[in-house]
């Protein structure tokens, strides 16, 4: 387990995702429960928190996100990403920040 996510994060280093298609992504896969675009702040799920406000999280970084989308959450369905797919998805919300993403 260790080793896969340590594997993952370098690959997340080498390759950044697209964040456009990162927004096609969540629109098919979390706007149900979270607000995705800029801008938006009101979730449909009201423990979801909008992507926006994960983006303005101080501190947040694709790492984070890549780690918190590969271990599992009881209020979230565990997803299977393609590396592609997670990588876009943690993109776009990284180009949600304020300042653009490292
Ligand atoms: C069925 C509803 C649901 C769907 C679909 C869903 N989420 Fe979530 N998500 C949640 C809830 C509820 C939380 C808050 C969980 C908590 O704080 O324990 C959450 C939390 C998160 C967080 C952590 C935010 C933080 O600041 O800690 C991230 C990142 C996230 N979701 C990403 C995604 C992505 C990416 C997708 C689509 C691929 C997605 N979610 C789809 C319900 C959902």
């Amino acid at each position: 387990m260790a080793t896969a996510l340590i594997l993952s994060i370098s690959a997340y280093a080498q390759e950044p995702g697209d964040a456009k298609a990162g927004y096609a992504f969540a629109q098919r896969n979390c706007a149900e429960c979270h607000a995705v675009g800029r801008g938006q702040t009101e979730s449909q799920n009201q423990d979801a928190p909008s992507f926006e406000s994960v983006a303005k999280t101080g501190g947040m970084t694709g790492r984070a996100l890549v780690v918190w989308l590969e271990t599992s959450h009881p209020t979230m369905p565990n997803f299977l990403f393609s590396e592609k797919d997670r990588n876009d998805v943690v993109a776009y919300i990284l180009s949600l920040k304020p300042v653009p993403a490292q």
